[in-house]
């Protein structure tokens, strides 16, 4: 019988979907992912959004003041897409050199999605661009349309919206975001070398009986939504393929605890403090922690056409227990922040 592992040694992971929001909130939380991770790509669903290269920038330079000293944790800048985001636009992000991606949230998806895309045939001139020029199109794949089953939605996004996309722009890089359906992970499975797509933490150890299940658990809700556990099965089997079209995305989005314990509580998981440890519990639960460094440290830098990370980290198996919660401030002021499995033991631990 084979003795279980008790340490893993890897290239240092990048996280290539995160929210660090801004202000106080992000100061509180950047150097989790810091600590973490050497790149991470910075969603742009701020109030306002990040809709233009000069925003970009600035945004990127108050992250970089937000660090602590020692850091040399890059973050990797996107723009979110609106119905008038400009061909001239996308160029100019991707001269820059700081702008890795552009963001389409379907307008009402989700967190501050309200400027997001009302019909894709608006910015058909800018994806043909983005095409031609190799700027990754990011989509939140859900459908909003208010007769859509919440549940139903990523599949519909696929059909609807998604697979005709593809046919007009065939040469379009897509990263198919935190993919939550064995729908989803086939889809991408049955693409080209320019789709790929990145899965959450939550969604490969949990599926919809953590949130619903003896309570309503607001700090298991997180959208796209948990699905069932076939649609886990999937996802764990796509993470662990050794498929490179499939990478560490952590969606990591803090909200402060009274914005999550509320009667009409925000969606948004935050697993910055334990994000490369999650992903380490699901694939040893899977038997498939030797494709770990793949899907962390290789296969996203590969699709962004970015170096692969040479600093090693390692894990050791340890136990230790999740902090109940953390400080964090939103606008109104200092608050907690509920870290995911906060109370819980977790079994492996990422070396400082
Ligand atoms: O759960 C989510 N939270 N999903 C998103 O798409 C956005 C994010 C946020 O910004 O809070
Ligand atoms: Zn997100």
């Amino acid at each position: 019988m084979q003795h279980p592992l008790q340490q893993i040694s890897l290239a240092r992971p990048d996280d290539w979907h995160l929210h660090l929001r801004d202000g106080a909130a992000m100061a509180a939380v950047v150097a989790y992912s810091a600590r973490q991770f050497h790149r991470a790509i910075i969603m742009p669903n701020l109030r306002p959004p990040v809709t233009t290269t000069e925003l970009a920038l600035a945004y990127h330079q108050r992250i970089l003041d937000a660090l602590p000293a020692d850091s040399d944790f890059q973050p990797l800048m996107t723009l979110y897409l609106t119905d008038t985001t400009s061909a001239d636009e996308v160029r100019r992000a991707q001269k820059s050199g700081y702008v890795h991606a552009v963001k389409l949230y379907p307008a009402g998806a989700t967190t501050h999605s309200d400027a997001g895309v009302t019909d894709l045939a608006k910015v058909d001139d800018t994806l043909t661009v983005m095409a031609e020029i190799g700027l990754p199109l990011l989509v939140h794949g859900e459908m909003t349309r208010a007769d859509i089953d919440v549940f139903d939605r990523e599949k519909a996004f696929i059909d609807n919206q998604l697979a005709p996309l593809l046919t007009r722009h065939p040469q379009l890089k897509v990263v198919f975001e935190h993919i939550t359906t064995a729908d989803a992970a086939q889809f991408v499975h049955d693409s080209g070398a320019n789709v790929a797509a990145t899965i959450t933490p939550q969604h490969l150890l949990y599926n919809r009986n953590a949130m619903l299940v003896g309570g309503m658990h607001p700090h298991f809700y997180c959208l796209p939504v948990l699905k069932r556990e076939n649609h886990r099965q999937a996802l764990i089997k796509a993470a662990t393929s050794g498929n490179p079209r499939f990478f560490l995305g952590t969606d990591s989005a803090p909200h402060s605890r009274s914005a999550k314990e509320s009667a009409c509580g925000c969606a948004g998981i935050f697993s910055a403090h334990a994000a490369i440890e999650l992903y380490a519990s699901a694939f040893e639960q899977a038997g498939a922690l030797d494709r770990l460094e793949g899907f962390a440290s290789h296969f996203g830098a590969d699709f962004y056409g970015l170096p692969r990370n040479k600093e090693r980290v390692t894990l050791v198996k340890q136990n230790w227990q999740v902090p109940d919660t953390l400080p964090f401030a939103d606008t109104a002021g200092e608050a907690p922040l509920v870290p995911f499995l906060a109370g819980e033991t977790l079994h492996w631990k990422l070396q400082p």
